[in-house]
Order: C-alpha cells, then sequence, then structure tokens
C-alpha cells in the first residue's frame, strides 16, 4: 500500500465515524509559548482541551507534521542511528473532545488496523496503565476489560507511568494511554524470544504504532491531579511506521516515504544505501533532517540564531556535517533533494511545492556558509593542535571552537583522534553546562494556577467596534520570571484590548474600577485562546466591575501601520509578482516591518513604485469593508489570501481594502485616507530569498519628515550653498584628487623610508630584525614589508602603526624562514595582538592584527623580539 494510500484510508476510515477531516496545524504555533514546535498531533487542538473553545465538531481526525526536536520531546540525537525515529514526522489523530471514550477509541483502532488495514492480529500487542501510587491513580481497569474482547489477555501488558501516561507539559490536561505495538521479525526470531519481552525494549522491528491517550485529568501546578470536567479522545499513530508494517519492510528507511530521497542522496554522493553502517547512518540522517528543514521553512521558520530558527539550523548543520564526513561532501548538495521531497509529498502538502524555490535557495545559503564555517574551523583546529603542549586538547579550547564557531564537536573529536590526540572531554561538558546555566536562568519562569474568580470561560473579543468597556475579571495568575519580575495576567469576561497576534502588538490600557483607582494594562498577549491582560499589580477589590480603557492612540497608529502592511503586501505582488509570499510581519505602533520572499534586492524604481501604489489608495480614501465569521471556502472564493504557516478556524474573518483583500484578525483604520501617508525607510535581505522592507506611515512620518528637513536645513547652511547637490559632488571630486596626491607622497615616503630602515636592521639568530613603530597606513606597511622582502631572504620585520586612535600590527617573515624554523606570522601576530587588545590573522608569510590599544604597540615589539 503506497504511503498516500495508508494516509488517505485513515483519513477516510475517521470521516464515516463522523469526524472532521481538518488539515495539518503548521509546525510553529503563534499563541502557545510551552511550545517551540508542534510536537504531537494534539498540540494545535490544546485550547479545546483545556476548554478555551469550543470545536464545531467534536470529532476531528488528520494527519499532523509533528517535529521532536526540542523541550519534552527531543529525539533528534537519535535520528539516524536507528531506523524508526524521526525529526519529522506525520501523526494521524482522532479525537473527541467531550464525546466518545474508550469504548469507541479501542473499538474503532482495532477495526481500521486489522479490517481496513488488514494488519495481522497476531503481530499486535496493546500495554494498559498499571496505575501510580504517588498520583493516586489505579490501574485503568475498564480499557483493560475493553481489550480482552480482542486480544488473548496475555497480549495484553502493563505499563508504567513513563509509558503509560500522557502529559503534554508540566500542566494540563493529561491521562492514562493504552499503546499498540507490533512484531515484525521473523517467524524464527518470533521463535527464539517471545515478543512480549521486547515491548518497549527500544527493539527496531518490535515498535509502538499508535497511541491511544485517554484524557480524564488536569495536572495543576503543585502536581496534583484533578478529574477533567469532560474527558477526551486523543489518539497519536506514526505514520511511517504504519507504513512500515504495511509495506512489509524493516525500517522506516525503507518506505516509499523515505526510498526516493535515499535513492537521489545516493546518485548525487556516488554512495550506497545498505552497505556500510556509517554511511547509511549519514544517509537517514539526511534524508530525515532534509524533511525537517523543508517543512519548517516552508511553514515560515528560517534558520537563524535564536530560538526555533537556531534548532532548525542545527538540524541542518547536523546533516551537512555527516554528508561532510561520511559522504565526503564538500559542497552544498542537500538542497538539490528538495526536488525530489516535493514532487513526492506536495499533494498532501502544497506548502512544498509552492515555496520549493524559496526553500531550495535557503538550505543552499546555508549550506554554503556552515561548509565555510567547517573549513574555517579546520584552520583554527589545525592551529590548536600545533599550539598543545601535551597530548589533549583543553575542554576550553574545544568549546570555542563549538560556541563561537559553531564547529561541531564530535567533528573536533574525530580529527583529534585522528591525530593521536585526546579532547577534554569532561572540560568541554563542563563549560557547556556553565553555558546552559547561564541561559536557563536567564529563562527562567515559574506560572502559578489560575484563580478563578468567575467559573465562564467564555471571554468575547469587543475590540473591533469599541475600545471601552465594563468589564469583570474572570481569573487571574502570577508569573514570575528573572526577567520582568513578578506580572499578573488578568481574564476577563468581554474585553475591548486586541491581543498580540497576526504580526500586530498587543493594546496597552487601564482599568478603572468605581473610585478612580488605575491598574495599567502593560501587554496583551493570547494563550491557548486565552487573552490575557499584562498589568504589574493586581487591582484591589478584583470582584468589581471596571471600566477597561485601551490605549486609543497607539491602537491607531498601529492600525494605520497594519492597513498599511496590506497594502504594500498587495503592491509587491503586483510590482514584483505573485511568488512574493508573506513570510512574517510586525506591526508596531511606530513602524511596520514586512518580510516576504523575493530572489533579488528591490531596485530604487521598485521601491518607488510601491510607495507610489500605496499612497494612491491612501488618496483614494478606501473605506474598510470587513467580513466576521465566514466559512474559509467563502474568503477563499472571493479572492483572499491565505498564508503558509497560519493556522485558520472553520470560520475566518475577512478584510478588504478595494482590490486587497486579507484573511485577518488584526485591527485596522476604517478608511485608508486615515493613514495620511506610507514610506519605505529600509529595504533588505534577512535570508537567502527573503527581504525585509520597513515602513512608517502617519505620525512617524510626519517626525520623519520634520526630522529630515532639520538635517536638510543644517546641511545646506554647512555647506553654505543653496545647491547643496552640487556642493557635495565639488566635495566628493576635490577630496578624490587629494587622496591620489596623498598617495602619491605616502609612496615617496615609504621608499626614503626603506632606505632608512634597511641600516636599522639586526641580526638575531642569522635573522634580519626589525621591530618599529612606524607612521604609515595599513597599505604602504604592506607595500614597504614586501619591498624589503624582496631584497633579503631570512628578513623578520613587525611594524606598529598607529591611526584614529587604533592601533595595527604588520608582520612580515621570509618564505624561506617559514619553510626553515616553522614562524608564522599569522599565528604571530594573533598572539602578539593582545597586547594591542585585539585579533587578526593573515597568511604565514604576511599577517595583520588591528587593536583598540595604541598604548600596548610598544610591547608587543619588545615581545617580538624577546620570541625571536
Ligand atoms: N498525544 C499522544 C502522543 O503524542 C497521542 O496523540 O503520543
Amino acid at each position: 500500500m503506497k504511503s498516500q494510500e495508508v494516509r488517505s484510508k485513515f483519513l477516510s476510515f475517521f470521516k464515516e465515524k463522523k469526524h472532521s477531516i481538518v488539515p495539518s496545524a503548521p509546525l510553529v504555533l503563534k499563541d502557545d509559548p510551552s511550545l517551540m514546535f508542534v510536537n504531537s498531533g494534539m498540540a494545535p487542538f490544546k485550547e479545546y482541551f483545556l476548554g478555551n473553545a469550543e470545536p464545531k465538531n467534536s470529532r476531528i481526525a488528520d494527519s499532523q507534521k509533528c517535529l521532536r526536536v526540542s523541550g519534552k520531546h527531543n529525539d533528534l540525537e537519535e535520528v539516524g542511528y536507528d531506523t524508526y525515529h524521526h525529526t519529522l514526522f506525520e501523526m494521524l489523530g482522532n479525537w473527541s473532545f467531550g464525546d466518545y471514550f474508550k469504548k469507541e477509541a479501542i473499538a474503532w483502532s482495532w477495526e481500521l488496523l486489522t479490517e481496513v488495514y488488514g494488519i495481522d492480529k497476531d503481530i499486535l500487542y496493546v500495554t494498559v496503565f498499571e496505575g501510580d501510587k504517588n498520583d493516586g491513580t489505579t490501574m485503568d481497569q475498564e480499557a483493560f476489560d475493553l481489550w480482552k474482547q480482542f486480544f488473548p489477555e496475555d497480549r495484553i501488558l502493563m505499563g508504567n507511568k513513563k509509558d503509560n501516561f500522557w502529559e503534554m507539559g508540566e500542566q494540563g490536561p493529561c491521562g492514562p494511554c493504552s499503546e499498540i505495538h507490533v512484531d515484525i521479525r521473523s517467524a524464527e526470531e518470533k521463535a527464539k524470544v517471545d515478543g512480549k519481552t521486547l515491548i518497549n525494549m527500544d527493539h527496531p522491528q518490535v515498535v509502538e504504532i499508535w497511541n491511544l491517550v485517554f484524557m480524564q485529568y488536569n495536572r495543576k501546578a503543585s502536581g496534583a491531579l484533578e478529574p477533567l470536567p469532560n474527558k477526551h479522545i486523543d489518539t497519536g499513530m506514526g505514520f511511517e511506521r504504519l507504513c512500515m508494517v504495511l509495506q512489509d519492510v524493516k525500517s522506516n528507511y525503507d518506505t516509499d516515504v523515505f526510498t526516493p530521497i535515499i535513492r537521489e542522496i545516493e546518485t548525487i554522493t556516488d554512495k550506497e544505501y545498505g552497505k556500510d553502517e556509517k554511511i547509511d547512518v549519514a544517509i537517514r540522517v539526511i534524508s530525515d533532517h532534509v524533511r525537517a528543514v523543508a517543512f519548517s521553512i516552508a511553514d515560515g521558520q528560517l534558520p537563524s540564531n535564536t530560538g526555533a530558527g537556531y534548532v532548525i539550523r542545527r538540524i541542518l548543520r547536523r546533516a551537512i556535517r555527516y554528508s561532510f564526513t561520511f559522504l565526503d561532501q564538500k559542497d552544498p548538495f542537500i538542497y538539490r533533494l528538495v526536488d525530489v521531497l516535493s514532487t513526492k509529498m506536495g499533494e498532501a502538502f502544497p506548502e512544498l511545492k509552492v515555496q520549493k524555490q524559496l526553500i531550495e535557495n535557503v538550505i543552499k545559503e546555508e549550506e554554503a556558509s556552515f561548509l565555510r564555517t567547517l573549513e574555517q574551523g579546520l584552520v583554527l583546529l589545525d592551529g590548536i593542535v600545533k599550539s598543545v603542549s601535551n597530548d589533549t586538547v583543553s575542554g576550553e579550547k574545544a568549546f570555542e571552537l563549538y560556541d563561537t564557531y559553531g564547529f561541531p564537536i564530535d567533528l573536533t573529536a574525530l580529527i583529534l583522534s585522528e591525530q593521536g590526540l585526546k579532547l577534554d572531554e569532561k572540560g568541554f561538558k563542563e563549560q557547556l553546562e556553565k553555558q546552559k546555566m547561564r541561559s536557563r536562568a536567564a529563562s527562567e519562569m515559574s506560572t502559578d494556577d489560575w484563580t478563578i474568580l468567575i467559573d465562564d470561560a467564555v471571554q468575547e473579543f469587543i475590540g473591533y467596534d469599541a475600545l471601552e468597556a465594563k468589564v469583570k475579571i474572570t481569573r487571574y495568575r502570577k508569573v514570575s520570571s528573572k526577567k520582568d519580575g513578578d506580572m499578573y495576567q488578568l481574564v476577563f469576561n468581554l474585553t475591548p484590548f486586541y491581543a498580540e497576534g497576526g504580526g500586530q502588538v498587543g493594546d496597552k490600557g487601564y482599568l478603572e474600577d468605581g473610585n478612580g483607582n488605575i491598574t495599567y494594562i502593560l501587554d496583551t498577549k493570547k494563550e491557548n485562546n486565552v487573552v490575557m491582560h499584562f498589568a504589574k499589580d493586581l487591582p484591589e477589590n478584583l470582584n468589581e466591575t471596571f471600566m477597561a480603557s485601551v490605549d486609543s492612540k497607539q491602537r491607531y497608529r498601529t492600525e494605520c501601520n497594519h492597513t498599511a502592511t496590506h497594502l504594500m503586501h498587495q503592491a509587491l505582488r503586483e510590482i514584483l509578482g505573485s511568488h512574493v509570499e508573506q513570510k512574517g510581519s510586525a506591526v508596531h505602533s511606530k513602524y511596520l516591518r514586512f518580510d516576504f520572499s523575493h530572489f533579488s534586492k528591490l531596485t530604487p524604481e521598485e521601491i518607488r513604485d510601491v510607495e507610489i501604489f500605496v499612497n494612491a489608495r491612501i488618496a483614494g480614501k478606501l473605506p474598510l469593508q470587513e467580513k466576521r465569521n465566514i466559512p474559509m471556502d467563502q474568503a477563499l472564493e472571493e479572492g483572499a489570501i491565505a498564508l503558509f504557516g497560519e493556522k485558520y478556524g472553520d470560520t475566518v474573518r475577512m478584510v478588504r481594502f478595494g482590490q486587497s483583500i486579507e484573511l485577518c484578525g488584526g485591527t485596522h483604520v476604517k478608511n485608508t485616507g486615515d493613514i495620511w501617508f506610507f514610506k519605505i525607510v529600509s529595504e533588505g535581505a534577512v535570508a537567502a530569498g527573503i527581504r525585509r522592507i520597513e515602513a512608517i506611515t502617519n505620525d512617524a512620518l510626519k517626525d520623519y519628515f520634520v526630522d529630515i528637513n532639520k538635517t536638510f536645513v543644517e546641511m545646506k547652511s554647512l555647506l553654505n550653498n543653496n545647491e547643496p547637490v552640487k556642493a557635495i559632488q565639488n566635495l566628493q571630486e576635490e577630496n578624490s584628487s587629494l587622496k591620489k596626491q596623498v598617495e602619491a607622497l605616502l609612496k615617496d615616503k615609504a621608499k626614503n623610508l626603506k632606505g632608512d630602515l634597511k641600516n636599522e636592521l639586526s641580526d638575531i639568530n642569522g635573522i634580519q630584525f626589525l621591530a618599529k613603530k612606524i607612521d604609515l597606513d595599513a597599505g604602504g606597511i604592506k607595500d614597504l614589508c614586501f619591498e624589503l622582502g624582496s631584497q633579503f631572504d631570512n628578513l623578520f620585520l613587525l611594524f606598529g602603526a598607529e591611526n584614529e586612535g587604533k592601533a595595527l600590527l604588520s608582520c612580515y617573515v621570509s618564505k624561506g624562514l617559514v619553510e626553515s624554523k616553522g614562524l608564522n606570522a599569522g599565528q604571530i601576530v594573533r598572539e602578539l595582538g593582545k597586547h594591542i587588545q585585539g585579533g587578526g590573522g593573515g597568511q604565514p608569510f604576511f599577517a595583520t592584527a588591528g587593536g583598540k590599544n595604541p598604548g600596548g604597540i610598544e610591547a608587543a615589539l619588545e615581545a617580538a623580539k624577546s620570541y625571536l
């Protein structure tokens, strides 16, 4: 059975059982700070489990993209070494939100596996939760009895809390689970070892395929469990493992999910899969990681230096490192696998097809840059190796290489062992631990349980129409972090405050009680669909009715920027082409920022055209036309643009200004005329194929014009001229002719100097030596070194120079000395650079170092002499 069919059979089975089939949510969820990536099928539905929202249908099924590379569920380091763990995988799931429970979940899983997929029941085992004393939970007798209808008792095994109690995080809904395992070993092996003894023992052919979670408790911050009012079902089946069983192969990598990618790697690298374990691991790593990285980029998560972006970068680097070492790939090639991936999976996941070129560009650029890092790291490591006094490289040195230069530690260890050297692994781990502690301390946060004042989860947002409202506080909690200290999060029964989302910042404002006491709301954010208002202090009487007022000025400025963002999006697609995809936006009160896919820098004409386009629509005074709560299909039919990487509900809000139509939850001006004027202030690259524009409108633009004018007036008076452009051109011409004169003079000076310096050379151990501070610029010194160098073949020069408060050291070593004495100008300046508080490098025969302490030049010159 082809993987496409495996997926569609699952979905149609549950469709028949009255489930709504929904598309996979994006890998990064915007309003769940507890998760970096979606790591299980249930993550996008947390708001339903928590009771913060109600699904239209209480039965849902889907195939969800999951990434297990951070936090509580992290499989990254295992991937490649076994045949059934992945970074990115698909989780097939069916859910009941307060609807059916164990009886149906168990019976349907049995029906699907044995009747629809036709899996032989003799290869199946199930596990049931045995209970846990500390939690006060008992054995799941109900599940046991239900399984007994289908299974002989000896195939129903008991499992402990670690394996059979599922929790989505430290807090929140949780419950016992039943896992279904398969044993796909050969008959001979089965005869030798009973499958029962291999369950949950990491055997590659005795693996869990499906987890049925029975959500019946809520874990509180204190650690205690309380029963949930509504019981839910959350199931998750590993799609790739199911394909392995149904395609009768022994490894996920032998299914048609992976084989096309593996064949392509074999063709490109000229290596064969299945012959040598080291090569096989590398091929598995690459074929797995390219999927994770490609899907993440398609969902808008680009590799970067922080947060989720950094995790993606590390995954890709892990793949590059394996291909570099074990497949001998020194040039980018992983990006070339995107083609087969998008052909293979583009039907189920159109985001891969549509954004293929972007994904390829981003991966290629990352590969090229990390390969450069690897090469640079090899040179640095070479330097470290040459300078070790015993046979061990210190943990600190290795850590610096790892942390500052991104050079992988396992590669360091491998290279050292090839040279008969050791790595102080313990020292390295200590450094790593220290760094982790530092970042943990910075991000430590604790969250109290909610205090419920009014037990009403329903919360209405009225901020599209009103900026003020009488509200009651329904619940609150305290969060404490090192960064912000103590903060309170307040939830109201209804709110005019817009919560950060869709790029738009959260509203600020205040609450006022009947006596005029004010509590400031510093920010508004959404978490799993609950709007939380942040305050430094709690109001005195929490049970009062408050007047809640949004800071209208900030809101208005933000709205100008949000509407302008839509108009600019439209302009970019008109002017640059429909390949332009929004890749992120930030709408603040002072400016807007918009990232989008496009492959070259915008020309000044294009930027001007975008401004003209937007300003024409502002001048056209287009009214806001808004449709709330319309079905997604209707909005798409009317021409709205849906974005990849966004999670949309059953119904959406459509925002239209003229021909600009977007699905958007943000707030907007009532008429484009309110924006006053629009101006782009910067355009640049964020990553390969992604451009960023920053622009301003309204008040910020008025300030901008006032500032520009002030500068212009000052400039004119400085130039003492009414034609400043002409005056600047004259200055430039004059400057360039003066520069030429100075250069000629310096050359002359250097010539004279050369004669003088020759007489100052002294002989140290047979080397012609000179260390001296001179008054020349960097280019002049270099020329001088090479001219003197051409006249001697055992010359060592070190020149110090001071220029505009900075220090420069230049070192020249005759090639003969590099070879015969092992002298290396690069190493020497790096060492001597310490005296001038700087660093540098270069080649063995010529190198320079710059530093901020000219006072140290003399010491460096002295040190060179004693060094020789
Ligand atoms: N949440 C469960 C899991 O991830 C079942 O979907 O295993």
